[in-house]
C-alpha cells in the first residue's frame, strides 16, 4: 500500500511563467482542505538543497492569483543535475518531513523530480513554461499569457511600421519550440513566421512573399522569428539589403515571461494544482499532470518524459495563405 501523504512540499523551477502562482495557490489550498501540511520551498531545487523553506497556510497564497512571476521564486540549480545533489535533495525532504513533492516547471524540472522519485520521494509534475514544449500536455501554464503579451506588443509595432512603410522583424521567445511564434504570426498577420521546427528559405519564405505582396499594394511587413531560429537584427539587415525596404528589429525578450496571467492560465493552473494534490491524496505517485482535449489527465513521469509532440504545421499553411 502506498504511504499516506501528510506533508507536501511545493516548488517552482526553471524559467518562470505567468500562472505559476495560481498553481501554487491551488496546491496549498487543496492540500490544506484535505488536512495535509504544506512546505513552500523557495528558488527551486536550490532552495531544497539549502533548506530555504517555510510552512504555508491559507493566507500564504492570498492576493497572488492575478500576479505574474512566482512567490516561491525560481532558479536553475546545477548541483541538482548530479547524483550527489539529488541524494542530498532526497535527504532534505526526509529531514524536513516532506512526504511528497509537487514540482511546477518544465522538462528539466521533471527530470529532477524523476531522480527524487527514484530515491523514494513521491513527486508530481505540473507543466509551467511559456514555451508550451511539454510533450505530454497540449497546454502549459503561462503559454496563453505570453502569446497575448507578444500580440499586444506586435500590435503597437504595427502602428509605427505602417506609418514608415517599414518591415519589422520581431523575435519572440522559444529556443527549441515555435508554438509562440506560430500563433503570434497568425494573430498579427505576419508576412512570414520562422520556427525552429521547420528550416526556412530566405528567398522563398520571406523575400518572394514581400515582393509579391508589394505588387498588390502592401507597403509594411511584420516578420515573426522564434529566438531559436536566429537573431532578428541579422534578419532585418538581410531583408533591408536584399529588398531596399527600411527594416527594424525588435526582441521582445523577457517581457513575455511577466504580467498578470490570463483567465486561461489561471484556470488551467488551478485545475492542475488541484489535481496534483488529489493524486497524492489517493496514493498515486510520480505522475505529470497534463491537458488533453481540455481535460486534466496525468501520465507516469517516465512516460511523460519519453513522449514527443510535434507542432501543427498546418498553422503555417493558414498563415501563409491568409497573411498575404
Ligand atoms: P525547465 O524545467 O523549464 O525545463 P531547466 O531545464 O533549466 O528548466 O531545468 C530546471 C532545473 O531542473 C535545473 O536547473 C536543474 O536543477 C533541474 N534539472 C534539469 N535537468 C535535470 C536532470 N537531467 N536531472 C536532474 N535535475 C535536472
Ligand atoms: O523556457 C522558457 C524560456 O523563456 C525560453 O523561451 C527562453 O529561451 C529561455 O526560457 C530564457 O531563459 P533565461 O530566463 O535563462 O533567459
Amino acid at each position: 500500500m502506498a504511504k499516506e501523504v501528510k506533508t507536501i512540499g511545493v516548488l517552482t523551477s526553471g524559467g518562470d511563467a505567468p500562472g505559476m502562482n495560481a498553481a501554487v495557490r491551488a496546491v496549498v489550498r487543496t492540500a490544506l482542505s484535505h488536512g495535509m501540511r504544506v512546505i513552500g520551498i523557495e528558488r527551486g531545487y536550490n532552495g531544497l538543497l539549502n533548506g530555504e523553506t517555510y510552512e504555508m497556510n491559507l493566507r500564504s497564497v492570498s492576493e497572488i492569483i492575478h500576479r505574474g512571476g512566482t512567490v516561491l521564486y525560481t532558479a536553475r540549480c546545477l548541483e541538482f543535475k548530479t547524483e550527489e545533489g539529488q541524494k542530498k535533495g532526497a535527504e532534505m525532504c526526509k529531514k524536513l518531513g516532506i512526504d511528497a513533492l509537487v514540482v511546477i516547471g518544465g522538462d528539466g524540472s521533471f527530470r529532477g523530480a524523476k531522480a527524487l522519485a527514484n530515491l523514494g520521494i513521491p513527486c508530481i509534475g505540473i507543466p509551467g513554461t511559456i514555451d508550451n514544449d511539454i510533450a505530454c500536455s497540449e497546454y502549459t501554464i503561462g503559454y496563453d499569457t505570453a502569446m497575448n503579451t507578444a500580440v499586444e506588443m506586435v500590435d503597437k509595432l504595427r502602428d509605427t511600421t505602417q506609418s514608415h512603410d517599414r518591415c519589422s522583424v520581431v523575435e519572440v521567445m522559444g529556443r527549441n519550440a515555435g508554438y509562440i511564434a506560430l500563433n503570434v504570426g497568425i494573430a498579427t498577420g505576419a508576412i512570414a513566421t520562422l520556427i525552429p521546427e521547420r528550416p526556412y528559405d530566405l528567398e522563398r519564405d520571406i523575400l518572394d512573399r514581400m515582393q509579391f505582396t508589394q505588387k498588390t499594394g502592401k507597403k509594411h511587413f511584420i516578420v515573426i522569428v522564434a529566438e531559436g531560429v536566429g537573431h532578428a537584427q541579422d534578419l532585418a539587415n538581410e531583408i533591408q539589403a536584399r529588398t531596399g525596404i527600411d527594416s527594424r528589429a525588435t526582441v521582445l525578450g523577457h517581457v513575455q515571461r511577466g504580467g498578470s496571467p490570463s483567465l486561461r492560465d489561471r484556470v488551467t493552473a488551478s485545475r492542475m494544482g488541484y489535481q496534483a494534490v488529489i493524486l497524492l491524496e489517493k496514493g498515486i505517485f510520480n505522475r505529470v499532470v497534463a491537458v488533453s482535449a481540455d481535460k486534466i489527465v496525468d501520465y507516469d513521469i517516465n512516460v511523460a518524459l519519453s513522449m514527443h509532440k510535434s507542432i501543427d504545421t498546418t498553422l503555417l499553411d493558414v498563415a501563409e495563405t491568409i497573411s498575404i
